[in-house]
């Protein structure tokens, strides 16, 4: 497998950092010392001493491998949470970054697994409802009644493997799963647990537009500040997106990785675009289904099986269902946070022309060389 290059970055150590934020003003500071290594920190520890957190935004059970590599790699100050690292080029905040390692260490791949891959806010929730839909339709057939989608909200059902399997257990339950198993993972490809790089196990790749991205990525992450933090500013955060410090950022070094694979693997790696799913989802369902070995028969299709998942699927579908209005994460993100607009083209009603301006000379210089256009 080819691996994604990284942007050189401007980057802060860890104790510079520290050194110009103070530790002991506020709430924030609590959770920047949680990160810290401690001598009685452990990877069990599973109590939060500071409740009024959120869960995502706590940094505690910090393994002693963790925390050494955590010193030694470049940090920036996050959007939600108080840091993000630098690891193979990416940037995860130290919550994530103990799960990223996690699942390297511990994961086994099977050959008949599938992989759903994302940025953050490139359509995963989407992408995830509509695979599992497409793999499940002959257990559940019926989109209108009883369908898990109905009661459950996409990422439980599709679960991520570092956020959520490897977030708190070196050994998630797996019993559960039947095969083919279905995982999420914004992990860029050089990233991957080395048994899913070498393995057969398909990967479907969905991207999205890096303006849309980004506003909804700053949205998002608005959403998940408490109200002590108050929100980032469009400026401060385009400028930290640009530059290539955002989750699982750069964004187009994490594109870039799986669109080179997806040409170099095409069998493995099919790489979509939320754009071309929202204007014609029928076919890139049909194209998801036969990527994954599962076709529909000419009988599914003449009795609107495909339509049916679209459907159901569908953002005002999914965002409208009780359970993903009021529901939320084990960690704490409420499930609505997760449904905002669902369009193609809003960052025209946030960004300024120069902002877009500079957005689109980023992708050009970065993707157009290797054919790939938004
Ligand atoms: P917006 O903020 O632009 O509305 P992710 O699932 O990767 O976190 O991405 C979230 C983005 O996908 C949000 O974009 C959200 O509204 C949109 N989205 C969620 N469900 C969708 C669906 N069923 N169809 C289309 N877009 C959806």
């Amino acid at each position: 497998m080819s691996t994604a290059q990284s942007c050189p970055l401007p980057t802060v150590s860890l104790s510079k950092y520290l050194e110009e934020e103070g530790q002991n003003k506020n709430a924030e500071s609590q959770l920047l010392k949680s990160s810290l290594p401690a001598e009685n920190d452990c990877h069990t520890q599973a109590e939060d001493p500071v409740s009024d957190v959120p869960k995502y935004l706590l940094e505690l059970g910090l393994t002693p491998e963790c925390k050494q590599l955590i010193s030694s790699l470049p940090a920036e100050k996050g959007w939600v949470a108080n840091l993000l690292h630098q690891y193979q080029g990416f940037w995860h905040t130290t919550r994530q970054l103990q799960a990223v390692l996690t699942c390297q260490n511990h994961f086994q791949a099977q050959e008949t697994d599938i992989l759903l891959v994302t940025t953050p806010k490139s359509g995963t929730t989407w992408l995830k409802a509509i695979v599992f839909a497409l793999m499940n339709r002959v257990k559940y057939p019926n989109t209108d009644n009883n369908h898990p989608l109905l009661s459950e909200n996409p990422h439980i059902l599709v679960p991520f493997l570092e956020y959520g399997l490897y977030i708190d257990s070196q050994v998630p339950n797996f019993t559960t799963f039947t095969s083919p198993r279905l995982f999420a993972t914004h992990l860029p490809l050089v990233s991957l647990p080395e048994s899913a790089k070498n393995s057969s196990c398909k990967l479907v790749y969905l991207c999205r537009n890096p303006k849309d991205t980004f506003v909804s990525l700053w949205h998002f992450t608005n959403k998940l500040r408490t109200k002590d933090m108050g929100s980032n500013s469009l400026e401060e955060t385009f400028d930290k997106f640009t530059r290539g410090v955002s989750l699982y950022g750069p964004f187009w070094d994490h594109v870039l990785g799986y669109w080179k694979e997806s040409l170099e693997n095409p069998e493995r790696v099919l790489f979509l675009k939320y754009e071309e799913m929202k204007e014609q989802p029928k076919l890139q369902l049909m194209k998801l289904a036969q990527f994954l070995g599962c076709p529909f028969s000419n009988e599914e299709e003449t009795r609107g099986a495909v339509d049916g998942i679209q459907k159901l699927c569908s953002f005002e579908n999914l965002s409208n269902l009780e359970v993903n209005k009021t529901g939320k994460l084990a960690s704490g993100e409420e499930y609505k946070a997760f449904f905002r607009r669902g369009e193609v083209g809003d960052a025209k009603n946030h960004l300024t022309p120069q902002m877009i301006e500079k957005l689109d000379q980023i992708t050009e210089q970065k993707l157009h060389g290797y054919g790939l256009k938004f």
